[in-house]
């Protein structure tokens, strides 16, 4: 039987169908750990952490290092003896050099850099052009963290604190032993003289923080929001579960008088639910990655989430709409547990103060005792923030880094699987009404092996990825990868040009200039010419119809495919025919779990112009041999026209056709 080596190959080509991605530029100065990236648009400047070292590239080549204007190289040598001290504590030499932790640019084109010099970090302000210090560097706790690899946060907030003064919130560790989870705001100074103290949440309390992963903060409005995953006091009675969490406190909090003292009497927190809806939802409960997007309405945070580090693993993106989180903390119900070891349940409204936790006072030191003390155990929300049906989620992998890219009202996802190495990007929109549709669009391959520290996005233009050896610099619309129309023309990205049947990247003429399908509206069209999806096999044949959409479905003639054994949907999304006959030639289109459609074929099975073999195996061989010098021939009649003529019947049957040949014979 020739079935099992036509299964294995169809595997092993249905997962490979990811395209590599070559670089348009690398920057490198050695083997130093390329580990942050910055991206500031306005000074066309990609900045660059790495050891001892602070680059800011031309964020239009990286590579271009050839003018002062373009390239700036800072270095960030700590003092010997220092660096020689924290070796001898125990510390490797890689976290004994100097490393940026976080860089921030200011409305005046400044730059905020807080960096690791032997794990005593500093924090300076530098020209965004020479990089040179503008003040002396000040040594501060808890704002970037010494170490490598810890899971914290940072914000820099320029306009909303107490007296307009700007500073950073944090959400980090802290502690010998690195025991203390807090999020914190450093004392604010004005004239170098400390104008409100620090602020933080509390450490000894597993209600406010409980072992949290930090991984994202942002401002907006008169609130600071943070995401991370934490364990989860509110199931803690029945083991040990991390739920995902956002939490937010106002900026111009100052904590309470007596009760509260330094503490943010502001900070709420809610679940993130980003879950497959069933009878019994599958939940995905790490958030991983956290990624903000400005639309007209609202806000929303895209966020790549996975399965607990169990047996089984898998990855979802969801994402979660600002009004909806601020509705929650604004009007929803809070929760609260009656004593340690009884069950969480939902604080009954009416026992809410007026002054309920969560709002912004214009001075919290004159919130009264009681309803601080109601805030202070009364901070988590019982409802969770619903982060829709997830956008993509696939088995045996862990999703990482997320980043979104606004491309006409629609927002590109890029999500990094890093056991992969690769970068699966998707389109994600809102329809007229609250019809939400998003693609699959395509799976990016990166060619480097070396381990990936970050990854950043100039909008529109460029993914930049910072490894061990290098920074490399990648365009983000990679519309030649694009073989089919369908996916060219719902990539924001790109175009498709007919007559040429390729896809190009997007150029404004080609939303009026003929012959072009520009964008998902016009998608239509692509069925209409079928150039990419024309499919044409002989009987006995397999071939692999691919889509790369896990939750898609099949039509075959517009009718559901009915369960056939040589009709298989692989793990991709891709359907195999296996042993096809003529009954199977027609139109099979591959839909959106949505039935929006994303790939369609016409497969013609051509068995018509055969004569009938003798014996199964000599049909198959006959029938390839012939149809195969049938099809070559027929391009040109006249020359078919003889060639029929001196062969009339189908030749015989070829010895090295043999049934073991056949089976490698898949047209992909
Ligand atoms: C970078 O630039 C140098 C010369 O300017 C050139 O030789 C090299 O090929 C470039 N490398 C890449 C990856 O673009
Ligand atoms: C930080 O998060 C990653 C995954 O998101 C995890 O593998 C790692 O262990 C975390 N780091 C620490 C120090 O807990
Ligand atoms: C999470 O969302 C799902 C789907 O909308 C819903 O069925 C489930 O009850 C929600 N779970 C929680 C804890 O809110
Ligand atoms: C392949 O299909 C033909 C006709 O459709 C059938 O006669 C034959 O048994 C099939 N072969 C196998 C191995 O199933």
């Amino acid at each position: 039987m020739w079935w099992p080596p036509i299964l294995l190959l169809i595997v092993i080509a249905g997962t490979g169908t990811a395209s590599s991605l070559q670089p348009d530029n690398i920057f490198s100065a050695g083997r130093i750990e390329y580990r942050k990236l910055l991206v500031d648009a306005k000074s066309a400047s990609l900045y660059v952490g790495a050891r001892d070292h602070i680059f800011r590239l031309w964020i239009y080549n990286v590579n271009d290092t050839s003018s002062e204007s373009l390239y700036t190289d800072r270095e960030l040598k700590g003092d010997p003896e220092e660096t020689a001290e924290c070796e001898r504590s125990g510390n490797s030499p890689s976290e004994c050099s100097s490393w940026l932790r976080l860089l921030f640019v200011q409305s005046d084109g400044a730059l905020l850099a807080c960096t690791s010099q032997a794990m005593r970090p500093h924090i300076a302000k530098l020209d965004a052009l020479t990089m040179r210090d503008r003040d002396v560097p000040q040594s501060i706790i808890g704002v970037c963290s010494p170490h490598h690899n810890l899971n914290t946060t940072a914000v820099f907030v320029e306009f909303g604190n107490p007296d307009g003064l700007p500073t950073i919130y944090s959400g980090i560790r802290t502690g010998l032993s690195l025991e203390n989870h807090l999020i914190y705001r450093p004392p604010l100074v004005f004239n170098n003289k400390e104008v409100h103290s620090s602020m933080r949440t509390i450490y000894t309390d597993s209600k406010w923080l409980n072992e949290p992963q930090f991984v994202g903060s942002f401002e907006v409005g008169q609130y600071v929001y943070f995401f991370f995953r934490e364990l989860a006091v509110e199931f803690e009675n029945c083991g040990r579960a991390a739920y995902s969490r956002v939490a937010r406190i106002c900026k111009n909090d100052l904590g309470g008088k007596n009760v509260l003292r330094q503490v943010f009497t502001s900070y709420v927190k809610a679940r993130l639910n980003c879950s497959i809806s069933s009878q019994f939802p599958f939940y995905f409960d790490h958030i991983q990655s956290v990624y903000k997007v400005d639309s007209e309405s609202d806000t929303f945070f895209y966020a790549s989430f996975s399965t607990a580090d169990s047996l089984f693993v898998a990855s979802a993106v969801c994402h979660f709409s600002l009004n909806n989180i601020n509705r929650l903390f604004d009007n929803g119900l809070f929760s609260e547990q009656p004593s340690v070891t009884s069950a969480w349940i939902q604080t009954p409204p009416e026992q809410v103060p007026n002054n309920r936790p969560g709002q912004c006072v214009s001075d919290s030191r004159h919130t009264s005792d009681a309803d601080l003390h109601f805030a202070k155990s009364h901070l988590l929300m019982a409802d969770s923030v619903p982060g829709g049906e997830p956008i993509i989620h696939q088995k045996d992998v862990q999703f990482s880094t997320i980043l979104v890219d606004k491309v006409d009202n629609k927002h590109v996802i890029f999500v990094y699987v890093p056991s992969r190495s690769e970068i699966l990007k998707l389109v994600h929109w809102r329809e007229s009404g609250a019809n939400v549709k998003s693609v699959h669009l395509s799976t990016l391959r990166l060619p480097f092996p070396e381990k990936i520290f970050d990854i950043a996005i100039l909008p529109s233009e460029y993914l930049f990825v910072a490894d061990e050896a290098r920074v490399s610099q990648y365009r983000v619309s990679q519309c030649e990868v694009h073989v089919d129309c369908r996916r060219c023309a719902f990539d924001p990205y790109c175009s498709w040009n007919i007559a040429r049947g390729m896809c190009f990247t997007k150029e404004a003429i080609h939303s009026t200039a003929v012959g072009w399908i520009p964008d998902a509206n016009s998608a239509d069209r692509c069925s209409s010419q079928g150039k990419a999806s024309d499919v044409k096999i002989y009987p006995g044949d397999a071939t692999l119809l691919r889509c790369d959409s896990e939750s898609s479905s099949w039509t075959f003639e517009k009718q559901p495919l009915g369960s056939k054994d040589h009709l298989i949907v692989t793990a991709t999304g891709g359907l195999v025919v296996m042993n096809a006959s003529v009954e199977d030639s027609g139109v099979y289109r591959c839909l959106s779990s949505d039935g929006t459609p994303i790939m369609e074929y016409r497969l013609t099975v051509d068995g018509a112009n055969c004569a009938q073999p003798r014996t199964l195996d000599q049909f198959r061989s006959v029938q390839r041999e012939w149809c195969k010098k049938y099809d070559t021939y027929k391009q040109s009649l006249s020359e078919w026209q003889a060639w029929h003529d001196r062969n009339s019947h189908c030749p015989r049957v070829p010895e090295q056709f043999t049934a073991g040949k056949l089976s490698n014979n898949i047209v992909i």
